[in-house]
């Protein structure tokens, strides 16, 4: 018998989910449950000792519902589905990006460990990392885009700490500059540093291409990250995480969200599934669009420099490695307005159908001034290394029609 392996869009719609556990209800209902009936004492003892470890999991053996801090059939049937876009083993939904993040950091990294993470990385991680680890007795090293691997390695002998790396932290492309990060690259790195008692792991936020454009676990990351309240959730109006990898690892990362309690409810669960089911033809759409309004502003007398992968030329070094991690150019786009902070301000005061705010991977087009809202805690001098200059405004492209974001744009620089 020929089994056929359907593509993830086609099972966005039923995968892991079965009908005659619900009436037959074609969609999942909302379990809005804390906790679960156990048919005999002896079936709840047996989910206890699995879900804390006690023993290995049968053959066989499924994981029952105990109480919904430690799993839910909303959850469970979302995590199921999300391991099919990057064709991971195992998926943890969390109630926010940075819950994922937090738990990751903290499963891995002790007292003494050193991480290495990229930068610029998501505003709230990098406030993780420097404050809150490194209050804990964490290390860091910092690279930039533009540091080659014996920079990142000189940086790492520098630190004094290089035998206790523990963690490489990427974000690629970076936002917002939408500056690429060679993970083989960093993959090297992490082995150089592994032994064969402790492998050194990587980690992807895959917030900004993901889970469509980009598949980090191809390209030697252990974990990748989401904030499903981007792309994921795609519709504002959710906030929610996850994180992907092994078995063995998500394992330990379960373990950690059961005591931190900070998996997602089973509205946000239900949410996710909703959103799921059109993710594809809504990022189809975002990146289709995207390509129009790059090419527009490429050509606009009052813009300076616009950076979107789709328009990196083929004889930049990030080219080549743009082209090897990511399927699509994606939906984000930056571009130096020429001026300043006033210039900007105008631009972003102008705009009638893009709304103002921060956040990316909706429905609706957004713009957002990085200097002085995303990255206003990051230090002046990292910002110019980081080329977030006051001039520098973030799209995120929606689905609107690409004539109508274009008109929009036209008209708001026009006011400047
Ligand atoms: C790249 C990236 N990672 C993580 C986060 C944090 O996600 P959340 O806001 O869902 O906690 C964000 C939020 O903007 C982000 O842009």
């Amino acid at each position: 018998m020929t089994t056929t392996k359907y593509r993830p869009e086609s099972l966005m719609m039923s995968y892991g989910y079965k009908p005659e556990l619900s009436e037959g209800a074609i969609k999942s209902p909302i379990f809005q449950t804390s906790t679960f009936v156990f048919k005999t004492a002896e079936a709840g003892k047996a989910f206890f000792e699995v879900a804390y470890g006690l023993r290995e999991k049968g053959k066989s053996e499924e994981l029952g519902l105990i109480y919904s801090r430690i799993n839910n059939p909303d959850l469970e049937i979302l995590e199921n589905r999300l391991t099919l876009w990057d064709e991971a083993e195992e998926c943890a939904v969390f109630a926010s990006g940075m819950a994922a993040i937090s738990t990751v950091l903290l499963e891995f990294l002790a007292p003494g460990s050193l991480l290495l993470h990229s930068c610029p990385v998501y505003g709230g991680t990098e406030h993780f990392i420097e404050k809150i680890l490194v209050k804990l007795g964490i290390h860091c090293v910092t690279f930039y885009p533009s540091d080659g691997k014996s920079d990142i390695l000189r940086k790492l002998r520098e630190s004094g700490h290089a035998d206790a790396l523990a963690m490489i932290f990427l974000e690629t492309p970076a936002n917002p500059t939408n500056a690429v990060i060679d993970m083989a690259m960093c993959r090297e790195i992490a082995d150089e540093f592994s032994t064969p008692e402790k492998r050194v792991l990587m980690a992807v936020d895959n917030t900004y291409m993901g889970p469509l454009w980009q598949h980090p676990l191809k390209f030697g990351a252990d974990l990748v990250i989401y904030s499903a309240t981007k792309y994921i959730g795609g519709h504002s109006d959710v906030i929610a995480g996850a994180c992907l990898g092994s078995s063995a690892l998500m394992k330990r990362v379960k373990t950690l969200r059961t005591f931190l309690g900070n998996m997602a409810g089973p509205w946000t669960g239900w949410l996710l599934l909703r959103s799921l089911e059109t993710l594809k033809v809504r990022m189809e759409c975002q990146a289709a669009n995207a390509i129009r309004v790059a090419d527009f502003l490429a050509g606009h007398p009052k813009v300076e420099k616009v950076y979107y992968p789709g328009l990196i030329p083929e004889c930049d070094k990030q080219y080549a490695m743009y082209r090897r991690q990511c399927w699509s150019p994606g939906a984000m786009i930056s571009f130096d307005i020429r001026g300043a902070e006033r210039e900007a301000f105008r631009f972003l005061n102008g705009l009638r159908l893009i709304r103002l705010a921060v956040s990316l991977g909706g429905t609706e087009s957004l713009a957002e001034h990085p200097a002085s809202m995303t990255h206003a805690d990051v230090s002046p001098e990292e910002r110019e290394v980081m080329s977030v200059s006051e001039r520098l405004i973030r799209l995120s492209i929606g689905v609107e029609n690409a004539d109508d974001i274009i008109h929009d744009i036209d008209q708001a620089l026009a006011a400047v």
